[in-house]
């Protein structure tokens, strides 16, 4: 029994979202600031379109734009509220950008799985802490 309850907190752990699919945003992301929940939709999009098509290297490259253009108007936004979670939210955002920086097409599955559970996981996990802060 014991092992059952410590086997469903770790689903619990590493699923705590779900991930949408088809991959889409949903009102269940929002944040509550237009621009970065018009933001958060084009970088569903993004990723979906590198799903789509993996093997496109403008969609990879759209991606990386979108999400740079994203977490440097994000930061801005933080700074300039100057929210406490400042820093290890842009470590977040640096970790993944460092990665995401590595990309090349053809973009292997289990990246663009990567992708699509962090963009959740972040959102939900990390950007929800600055809702009404900013
Ligand atoms: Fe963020
Ligand atoms: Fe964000």
């Amino acid at each position: 029994m014991k092992v059952l309850v410590l086997l469903a907190a770790c689903f619990a752990a590493t699923l705590a979202f779900d991930i949408p699919e088809p991959y889409k945003w949903d009102e269940s992301f929002k944040v509550d600031y237009e621009k970065l929940d018009e933001q958060h939709k084009g970088l569903f999009q993004a990723i979906f379109d590198v799903c789509a098509a993996p093997a496109d290297a403008a969609a990879l490259a759209h991606l990386k734009d979108v999400i740079e253009k994203h977490f440097r108007f994000e930061e801005g936004m933080m700074t300039a509220a100057d929210y406490a979670g400042y820093a290890d939210h842009k470590k977040a955002h640096d970790g993944f950008e460092a990665r995401l920086k590595e990309g090349q097409v053809p973009v292997a599955a289990d990246d663009v799985k990567a992708a699509k559970e962090w963009l959740v996981n972040h959102i939900k996990g990390v950007d929800f802490k600055y809702k009404t802060l900013l």
